[in-house]
């Protein structure tokens, strides 16, 4: 990281651990390991949601081409190194560009090389950037029909409803008029099947949680002792999402650019939220900020939806 973004990476932690309840912020989660650990947690029995949204986008990306229309340039918001996003660029019809757009600079180069190699015809520029703030769009060398993001992951989900609702309205106003959405949410369903998700068998999904306490001590020179930390995960089903947590199994203190934080045992960190929906009380949400439902697709189980939206 820059030492621009070190200092941000500190200050938001001061703040979330002097804060009560405590937080941490999640977008930190994602440096070169985070982001391996989350390929391997998508790879895991448990987690239901990147298989299932392959499955949707591979069996039904003609129809996502055709109803993004011709010469895209598609932004793709968090870009992972993901087959979700070939089975869609294979069907754009002429796209003009490709801009990938992520916060971890080396994920971000080393997928984006990957695809400008397998998809020689489409400009490829890979923006990294921090989406949850404006950023400018790259100049593409051919002039888009229009532009449209696609955030698959249920990452909007991540976001607190009133902050999802706020990037939805900027991502509308930095596509404008014509502009498209193709997003990928997360449904409601089972319980027991939303928790298994979070808590995956081979403890993928607890690594990943750590592993945030792991670069506060690389990076920040915190002082923590990890071990004494654990993953915790439910499902509040009246919030309709997944809270995830780091839980100190003992009385201790994290020291962190001279502030001390006192931890009791058993309190909890906040690391995540992660927010289940309904296809229509989404579509609700984002038309209050300009969207409006063309289509949606799901899978046979409806666990997971991929919907198109536009700005008329
Ligand atoms: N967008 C993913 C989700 O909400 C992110 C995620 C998966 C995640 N597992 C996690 C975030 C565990 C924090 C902890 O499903």
């Amino acid at each position: 990281m820059t030492q621009l973004a070190s200092e941000r990476f500190l200050h938001e932690s001061i703040a979330g651990l002097t804060q009560t309840p405590k937080q941490l912020p999640c977008k930190y989660f994602y440096d070169q390991r985070g982001s391996q650990l989350f390929d391997q947690i998508c790879e895991t029995d448990d987690y239901y949601l990147t298989r299932t949204e392959t499955a949707i986008m591979q069996q039904h990306a003609r129809e996502m081409g055709e109803c993004l229309g011709e010469g895209v340039m598609l932004v793709e918001f968090g870009s992972g190194s993901s087959i979700k996003t070939r089975y869609l660029l294979d069907q754009l019809i002429r796209p003009v560009a490709y801009v990938p757009v992520d916060i971890s600079r080396e994920h971000l180069h080393t997928s984006a090389e990957q695809i400008s190699a397998d998809y020689p015809t489409i400009e490829v520029l890979p923006t990294c950037a921090d989406f949850t703030k404006p950023f400018p769009l790259p100049n593409p060398k051919q002039r888009p029909s229009h532009d449209a993001v696609y955030f698959p992951g249920s990452t909007i989900g991540n976001f607190q409803p009133d902050q999802a609702k706020q990037l939805l309205g900027s991502i509308a106003h930095m596509c404008g008029e014509q502009g498209g959405l193709l997003i990928g949410i997360d449904l409601r369903k089972d319980p027991e099947i939303l928790e298994r998700a979070y808590n995956d068998d081979q403890g993928v999904t607890a690594e990943f949680n750590l592993n945030l306490l792991h670069r506060m001590r690389k990076e920040l020179g915190a002082t923590i002792d990890v071990s004494s930390f654990e993953h915790h995960a439910f499902y509040n089903a009246e919030a309709g999402r997944i809270e995830i947590y780091l839980r100190s199994r003992v009385d201790q203190t994290i020291q962190l650019d001279g502030q001390t934080v006192q931890v009791e045992a058993g309190e909890l960190i906040h690391t995540e939220y992660s927010h289940k929906y309904t296809i229509d009380g989404f579509a609700e949400t984002a038309a209050e900020v300009g969207w409006t439902l063309r289509r949606s697709w799901t899978d046979e189980n409806d666990y997971f939806a991929v919907l198109h939206l536009v700005v008329l």
